[in-house]
């Protein structure tokens, strides 16, 4: 074999090496890692196979090979902010790696890397350029650099726990704070003596020349909560090689940013922009981001405020940001997307199938952006006004322009630059790092897998094929998560039983509920989830006291099950239907399956309609009437994507998986389509027609391009119904009418109420007049002038501004106050002649006499209005105004 030059045989070299040592071949799997809480991203090959390290998952082969897509953005392996500035950061990459569980250990797999790295066969490399480092107290591994590879010992450098704590060395390696983990030993590479930097260990070990390209990771142990080591069941092997970092030796160049991809990607956004590609720090930026952006859409993330949205935002915007430095006016970040396809299609296909989706959810975010970059500019250049040259931007601006207006901080501080300003980065820090604290506490990305491991016992489901009941025996009790013999009355716990009928939360359906009785107590079960291999069961004992190694009965309660099954199968229907109105852009988001409900979350960028919701019910509905049985089978994941199942984006199935197919088929070229094929692990109903009725109950957008439905099936769809119904017959008793004409008569009536309000003013206007012509004759004089102050019964706000201008048009000269008073709420008005206002001023009346009354009021010096509620006082109130007028008037 000639030596492998483009990146694309690099991959591929490395593959059939490694195949070629009986490893198995296993695709990447996707960027959000599978049942991981403990991850944002998938950030090394080794995620995938966490539960084969832990041994709490068995494959059927013991060595692996894979060439994985990863991102280091966001969590604890996080580049984001060096990728433009190095040689060699990337905010996505790609790790090359093989893989042990329990098989080989330092012995074969430091001669795999020697013989991959040097091999004339291989890549051929020169060995003079390669150097190793080890883990300080690792006497195994030197020994075999040394001996059985021949490595003089001034190649093998010894790192200790050079981090600030046990453990934490560039040679021990942990793939989070919790989890599998090892020494590691680790090959660097000779750039040359013309670049500079120093060998690691070094002061200068941070520069360019001495490149770390391979990391071999002895497995051995689970790293606790509390930082203490547990051993693993067996010694394992994880490696790890940056795809770009060596494509770059083989391309005899010295950066990543130097090799064919991304001399391809940033000559595209060169063009794209109008400008030459001389290697700007800003189109690596644009280059390396485009990258990370398409395979996180790809796999199924979009822009949002929130976990790993909220990354994949930050990476666009500080891309936009770039583009903007380099003169982009317009969005530009979308274009990318065609030249990424062309060098990265072949290999991730997925991004051909994608790539319009992709477009338009990059370009969506770029116009976005485009509001608040203007917007967070001028409050910048607002705030910036206000200080000199040599002042401090305070920390919380910067923070503010950061989250609200999604303002990079660098751009902050470029800006602030220019008038001689710099920004109170530690400030920033402080809000920076709350807030990190506050979306840590959101996303709960910390989740103990000690206690997972623990568990580790395989537990049997037998509840699928009806069996909701079944003899069992308790193999363990685990109470506030340590073992324990016994669980007495009124206690949680978890207990594990070699088999069970209980579901396991999983495939979007919840655990299932019901009972384990023994001899000497009932343990009532609350909720099921899995771990590892095990079921573990959530509960507390309801009556007296269980045992391990006790027999016992499990029973799951039946009816919710069944309900459950019609909601699940429901789903499978719904997800079918969706794509047949509103086409293959649907794609599921996530779904949640209860006894009670379906919530089913798919991709979508408009909302549904209520005519399309109409006939998307239909079809389900006509599929529950075709009453075909449910069909489930056992096949290759290859076979069943043939089949056209649909799958799960970030789903890890194994290599046997169960097909459930549904609803009638249709024949296209010879070939049988069903309406409904999915991998699946949930229960089922075992015809179509046992779901009942299927109803949808609400839709709507929970996130931008995600629609959320939510329906009922069987008896639930029922009581919906007949609720629905009874409120119908409720009303139209109300109406007196029959139910086809309720909405003509609800129309009816409303129609007439506005008839009748107009009727009331206008009958109250007259009322006010009439009154009027008595009102004015009780006039007296205070301090010489001449007042009307009147309590008028029936007049509201409304109407006492008519009474009161046909008052004044028949004493114009008179001082006027005038009280309303209608259910309890009395309206304030008061009335000055102009020529007296200097005297004494509506507004001064009306705000005097509402204070009184605990109203409120104002207005102009000639006419006032005012209102309050009727207070217990009034009377005393009202008798007390002539006083008050006379007061003021004397003045
Ligand atoms: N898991 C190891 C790494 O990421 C190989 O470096």
């Amino acid at each position: 074999m000639s030596r492998p030059f483009r990146s694309a045989d690099i991959r591929q070299a490395f593959i059939n090496f490694f195949k070629s040592k009986q490893h198995t071949h296993v695709p990447s799997s996707s960027l959000i890692p599978h049942n991981d809480p403990t991850l944002l991203f998938t950030n090394a090959g080794m995620n995938q196979f966490k539960d084969c390290f832990l041994g709490l998952e068995d494959r059927g082969y013991h060595r692996a090979v894979s060439s994985q897509k990863c991102v280091r953005a966001g969590g604890k392996h996080n580049d984001l902010d060096n990728v433009g500035y190095t040689a060699r950061h990337h905010t996505f990459f790609e790790m090359l790696g093989n893989f042990s569980f329990g098989d080989y250990f330092k012995k074969d797999a430091i001669p795999f890397v020697w013989e991959f790295l040097t091999s004339e066969d291989w890549l051929a490399l020169d060995k003079e350029r390669l150097y190793v480092t080890i883990y300080e107290t690792d006497e195994e591994a030197f020994d075999i650099w040394h001996n059985d590879i021949g490595l003089d010992s001034e190649r093998i450098i010894r790192i200790g726990d050079n981090k600030g704590a046990p453990y934490a060395s560039d040679n021990f390696w942990t793939m989070g704070d919790t989890g599998p983990c090892g020494p590691c030993t680790e090959v660097f590479y000779d750039h040359g003596a013309d670049i500079e930097g120093g060998l690691p260990g070094t002061p200068e070990e941070d520069g360019d020349r001495f490149i770390e390209i391979w990391n071999c990771v002895f497995m051995q142990f689970n790293r606790q909560k509390d930082g203490s080591l547990e051993p693993l069941p067996a010694p394992s092997v994880d490696t790890g090689m940056g795809l770009e970092r060596i494509s770059a030796i083989l391309q005899g160049v010295h950066g990543n940013y130097e090799i064919d991809i991304f001399v391809n990607l940033m000559d595209a956004a060169a063009e794209i922009l109008g400008i030459e590609n001389t290697q700007q720090a800003s189109l690596k930026v644009i280059a390396d981001h485009i990258r990370a952006v398409c395979f996180l859409i790809a796999d199924g993330v979009l822009p949002s405020n929130e976990g790993r949205g909220y990354v994949l935002r930050r990476i666009i915007r500080r891309a936009v940001r770039h583009g903007n430095k380099l003169g982009a006016d317009s969005a530009f970040f979308y274009k990318m997307v065609t030249p990424l396809v062309k060098e990265m299609g072949e290999a991730y296909p997925d991004l051909i199938e994608k790539q319009s989706a992709i477009e338009s959810a990059i370009e969506k975010e770029e116009s976005q952006f485009a509001k608040t970059l203007a917007q967070g500019l001028r409050l910048l250049s607002g705030e910036l006004d206000a200080l000199q040259s040599g002042d401090v931007l305070s920390g919380e601006t910067a923070f503010k322009l950061y989250d609200t207006y999604g303002f990079p901080v660098d751009l902050t501080a470029d800006i602030s630059r220019e008038r001689g300003i710099r920004i109170d980065e530690a400030s920033f820090e402080e809000h920076m790092q709350e807030q990190r604290l506050r979306a840590r506490a959101a996303g709960q990305f910390d989740v103990d897998y000690s206690s997972v491991i623990q568990i580790d016992t395989p537990t049997e489901f037998i509840g699928y094929d009806k069996h909701d009941d079944s003899d069992v025996t308790i193999l363990a009790i685990y109470e506030e998560g340590k073992a324990s013999d016994t669980l007495t009355e009124g206690n949680a716990g978890v207990l594990v039983l070699d088999r069970t009928p209980f579901y396991a939360e999983g495939g979007g359906q919840v655990g299932e509920n019901g009972e384990i009785r023994t001899d000497s107590g009932v343990f009532s079960v609350q909720d099921t989830k899995k771990s590892g291999h095990s079921i573990i069961h959530h509960g507390v004992v309801s009556m007296g006291e269980i045992h391990t190694n006790q027999s016992a009965h499990a029973q799951v309660t039946s009816d919710l099950r069944a309900a459950s099954a019609k909601n699940h199968s429901a789903t499978h229907l719904l997800h079918a239907a969706l794509r047949q109105e509103l086409g293959d852009k649907v794609n599921q988001k996530g779904s949640l399956v209860s006894s009670e409900v379906l919530r089913f979350d798919f991709s979508y960028d408009e909302p549904v309609t209520p005519q399309q919701l109409a006939k998307i019910e239909r079809i389900v509905n006509e599929q529950i009437q075709a009453n075909v049985a449910a069909r489930i089978e056992h096949m290759s994941i290859d076979e069943a994507m043939k089949k056209g199942a649909m799958a799960l984006f970030g789903e890890k199935y194994g290599d046997e998986v169960r097909v459930l197919t549904m609803g009638t088929s249709t024949v296209k070229d010879g070939i049988e389509i069903p309406f409904s094929i999915e991998l699946c692990g949930g229960l089922h109903v075992e015809r179509t027609g046992d779901i009942g009725i299927f109803k949808i109950i609400s839709e709507s957008g929970i996130a931008a391009g995600v629609r959320r439905i939510e329906a009922v099936t069987g008896m639930g769809a029922l009581k919906y119904i007949q609720q629905g119904d009874r409120q119908l017959t409720t009303i139209a008793a109300q109406l007196k009418a029959k139910r086809p004409e309720i909405a003509e008569r609800v129309q009816t009536l409303a129609d007439k109420q506005r008839e009748l309000e107009k009727e009331i003013e206008r009958l109250g206007q007259k009322l006010a007049s009439s009154q009027a012509a008595s009102i004015v004759n009780d006039t007296q004089t205070i301090a010489g002038h001449q007042v009307l102050i009147s309590h008028v019964a029936g007049i509201d706000g409304k109407s006492i501004r008519a009474l009161m201008d046909d008052i004044k048009s028949k004493l114009p000269d008179t001082i006027i106050v005038l009280i309303g008073d209608k259910d309890g709420q009395l309206a304030l008005a008061a009335s000055v002649a102009k020529s007296l206002t200097s005297t004494i001023k509506a507004g001064d009346i009306i705000r005097h006499l509402a204070g009184e009354l605990g109203g409120k009021g104002g207005g102009k010096p000639d006419y006032a209005q005012g209102g309050a509620a009727k207070p217990d006082n009034f009377n005393t109130v009202l008798s007390s105004l002539p006083t008050w007028l006379e007061s003021q008037l004397d003045k």
